[in-house]
């Protein structure tokens, strides 16, 4: 049932506030300032023994791992990154106990984040999972997790379950975080900036028109690229994979800094450039990445928290607390390449050649 929406991912874009409000729920403790994650079976002083962190998924669940391991390092000063699944498993990975490995699935049915979880348990790791399905292989096979109370997501491409995740990841980094060396005011200030974010997702939900017209812009591009720093390249890196996936235009992603060593040389009018522009301390950096794309008559997209006087637009998002704000900037790209992929006639529900879950190798 589609509730009045044309797709399911109209309606699952929607639902994003709703959906974020459910991850939240119940997990917040005012008291000490810190969240409540029952079902991830790790006391406090094991917490304190972790010396690593190693994120492990597919496709978006992977960017959403990116993600991730940004915020446990910011707030748990942890060392983290995350990895596609399936090059783990076949790179023979150093498997190290002082290390926690975190397996994250929409479906709980990936094969190749399943079989990495199984050689991780196999050789005595400790794995927990990010999941949105309830009884899943992946959330059976992990020695605990989190659920990320998505609910059911039927287009073949993610995206309710996206923020959902990323969201999860901040509940485990403060978690973590208040357990190790965050203060007491900076898990009140993240707690008050989660508690934000449905309303400001509704508030950019409501750029839907604004956003429909610039993708009529871009339905037409043979190439686009995409770019952001630190924080902002994962949200870069995913907001290239909806595009493709559901428009099949071509989308690179790129951090800013890397564009003067190579892909510059790609840029001018007809290769139109997103590039996500937090007010943050990269600020700055950013804009001399705008300028060096205007300088090459580049037309220019920016996600960002005022009018950026090098773009040709401006989609203005709210602002949060600098570590949550990825969350908020990814919205507006879901949108866009839906519409995009809408002006082009795609069938958004069920892009070519791709399934909801891959269970095969
Ligand atoms: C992208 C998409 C895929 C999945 C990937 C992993 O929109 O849907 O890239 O994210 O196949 O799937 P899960 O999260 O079910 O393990």
């Amino acid at each position: 049932d589609m509730g009045g929406h044309d797709t399911f991912m109209h309606k699952e874009i929607s639902e994003q506030p709703d959906a974020v409000d459910r991850v939240l729920r119940g997990r917040i403790d005012d008291r000490f300032s810190t969240v409540h994650l029952g079902g991830l079976n790790l006391d406090p002083r094991e917490a304190r023994t972790i010396r690593r962190i190693k994120i492990l998924g597919c496709g978006t669940s992977y960017h959403a791992g990116l993600i991730g391991a940004g915020l446990i390092e910011s707030m748990a000063r942890i060392p983290a990154d995350a990895e596609p699944a399936s090059e783990f498993r076949y790179r023979n990975p150093v498997v190290d106990p002082d290390t926690l490995y975190i397996a994250v699935s929409q479906s709980g049915e990936t094969y190749d984040v399943l079989a990495a979880v199984q050689e991780l348990k196999r050789k005595g790791a400790r794995v927990l999972g990010v999941v949105n399905v309830v009884g899943s292989a992946i959330a059976r096979e992990a020695d605990g997790g989190m659920y990320v109370h998505a609910g059911p997501e039927v287009c073949v491409v993610s995206t309710k379950c996206f923020t959902n995740t990323v969201v999860a990841f901040a509940l485990l980094a403060l978690h973590l975080g208040r357990i190790r060396d965050l203060s007491v005011t900076d898990g009140k200030r993240i707690i008050e900036g989660l508690r934000k974010l449905p309303g400001q997702i509704e508030e950019i939900l409501k750029s839907e028109d604004e956003i429909k017209k610039l993708a009529k812009e871009y339905a037409g591009a043979q190439s686009m690229m995409f770019i952001g720093r630190v924080r902002g390249y994962p949200v870069a890196l995913e907001a290239s994979l909806k595009l493709k996936e559901i428009s099949y235009i071509h989308a690179e992603a790129y951090p800013a800094s890397e564009l003067k060593h190579g892909p510059l040389a790609l840029i001018e009018p007809a290769l139109p450039t997103v590039a996500i522009v937090p007010d943050d301390d990269l600020l700055e950096k950013n804009r001399g990445a705008l300028e060096e794309i205007k300088a090459r008559s580049g037309r220019i997209l920016a996600v960002a928290h005022q009018p950026q006087e090098k773009a040709d637009h401006t989609i203005v998002v709210p602002k949060n607390e600098d570590e949550l704000d990825p969350i908020l900037m990814g919205i507006p790209l879901q949108l866009l390449a839906y519409h995009t992929a809408l002006a082009m006639g795609r069938d958004i529900d069920k892009p070519r050649n791709l399934a909801k879950s891959v269970t095969v190798e």
